[in-house]
């Protein structure tokens, strides 16, 4: 705990889980099973999980798309949403995260709703959209310089009324910061670019501090 306890993210974060996200043995499985098979912890965290609940059950998903598995931590907290007949089509690029991430998902009983498409996600989603699939909640938490591309993907993959999720869009506040080029925050920023710039999304972004440092949501509504 740091001196000014108003200060102290991480204690507040932990505070926060405690109450809205406690100890779930299945989940708290899947990061065990990740963290033994050497994937990173890159997950988001138990609170952004429940965020990510809230914001599918807000619009009563049906289908939605993630793209970025790892260990299919937040694939767990988004399919548990689903209604009977509902679907999660889940994009990841590492043999070895699908793997991982499928037996995690089975461990939690939900591998009749989830589709695990390996490959990198810019060809995923151009078959998506060749087999005209259409989403209620679109997750991007992937590789940030493809983020422009998987929003205009997102836009041909959505209908009024789909939530348009993006994580990590501000990092430690580079996306402000113009002498940035990293790709990392290029690509983020293109992405808020685009959404603000299209007609048919509203968007917003909540910046977010905690366990992950200080970062950012984008949140988007297609509207028309
Ligand atoms: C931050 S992690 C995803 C975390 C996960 N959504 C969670 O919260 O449990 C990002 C994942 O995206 C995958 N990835 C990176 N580039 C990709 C690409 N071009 N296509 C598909 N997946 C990619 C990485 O291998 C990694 O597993």
């Amino acid at each position: 705990m740091s001196s000014d306890p108003r200060r102290d993210w991480e204690a507040v974060d932990r505070y926060l889980t405690r109450l809205l996200a406690p100890a779930d043995p299945v989940l708290d499985a899947a990061l065990e099973a990740s963290a033994q098979a050497g994937l990173p912890a890159i997950q988001v965290t138990p609170v952004q999980g429940r965020l990510l609940q809230l914001l599918a059950c807000a619009v009563r998903a049906r289908d939605i798309l993630e793209v970025g598995t790892l260990g299919g931590y937040s694939t767990i907290w988004l399919a548990r949403t689903l209604p009977p007949g509902g679907r999660l089509v889940t994009l990841e690029i590492e043999p070895r995260h699908v793997e991982v991430a499928r037996a995690n998902v089975e461990r939690a009983g939900l591998s009749d709703r989830v589709d695990f498409r390996l490959g990198p996600a810019r060809e995923s989603v151009r078959r998506l959209i060749e087999e005209r699939r259409q989403f209620d909640l679109i997750f991007l938490d992937a590789d940030r310089p493809g983020y422009p591309d998987y929003f205009r993907a997102s836009m041909e993959l959505s209908h009024p009324g789909t939530l348009l999720v993006a994580d990590n869009v501000v990092r430690n506040g580079l996306v402000a910061d113009d002498s940035c080029d990293d790709p990392q925050v290029t690509g983020v920023r293109r992405y808020l670019e685009l959404m603000a710039a299209e007609p048919r999304v509203i968007g917003t972004v909540l910046q977010t501090v905690g366990e992950k440092g200080h970062d950012g949501v984008a949140i988007g509504l297609v509207t028309g």
